[in-house]
């Protein structure tokens, strides 16, 4: 593998500011960018939210953010995945390979190590093709369309809605 997963920590206060705000332009077409977000990040971690920092193996550089948001447990066992890749990283693969171990992670058994849910979702503006492409390749289904569904760069925005299931996801390995 060419990445690791880890959560994120005060110390990479610094590290995440600079890959957001070198990556502004990729990343603000379609997310908010704000570099100086993590500390609210960490504070908001807890049982609705977990979000995992991707690196790069070799040189510790991060690659990008993956949160798992709404997560809601009980009869749903559901989440929303929500990511942005970082420069210089971005386009080279290593985001699929992170958000591969993300997937893992959130469909693992609590008692595993992992976040113990059952299907997750993904909401991408319908002309934001290279997040399509990636959710595409994790497997996920095109599952149908939300008219304005997230308020993003000042309107409500439509969503086309990407989901997956466990039972669709190759058996999660101790971790
Ligand atoms: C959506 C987003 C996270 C996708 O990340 P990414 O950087 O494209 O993902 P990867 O690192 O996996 O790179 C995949 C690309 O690298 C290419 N690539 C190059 N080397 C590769 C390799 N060894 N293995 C796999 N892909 C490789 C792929 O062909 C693909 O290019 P393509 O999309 O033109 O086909 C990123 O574009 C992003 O942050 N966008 C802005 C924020 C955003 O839209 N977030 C999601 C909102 S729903």
């Amino acid at each position: 593998m060419r990445v690791r997963i880890r959560a994120p920590r005060r110390e990479d206060v610094q590290a995440y500011a600079e890959a957001v705000r070198r990556s502004a332009e990729h990343i603000g077409r379609w997310n908010p960018v704000e570099p100086d977000g993590l500390p609210e990040l960490l504070d908001r971690q807890g049982a609705g939210l977990r979000t995992y920092l991707i690196e790069d193996a070799e040189t510790g550089g991060l690659v990008g953010k993956c949160n798992v948001a709404n997560i809601v447990m009980g009869r749903f066992c559901n989440a929303a995945l929500g990511y942005d890749s970082y420069l210089p990283f971005a386009g080279t693969g290593r985001m699929g390979e992170g958000m591969r171990l993300v997937v893992d992670r959130c469909f693992a058994a609590e008692d595993l190590g992992g976040l113990g849910l059952h299907r997750l979702e993904i909401n991408i503006q319908p002309d934001n093709e290279r997040s399509i492409a990636l959710a595409r390749r994790l497997g996920f289904r095109h599952e149908g369309f939300t008219p304005r569904m997230l308020f993003l760069q000042g309107a409500w925005r439509d969503h086309e809605r990407f989901a997956l299931t466990a039972e669709e996801w190759p058996t999660p390995t101790r971790i």
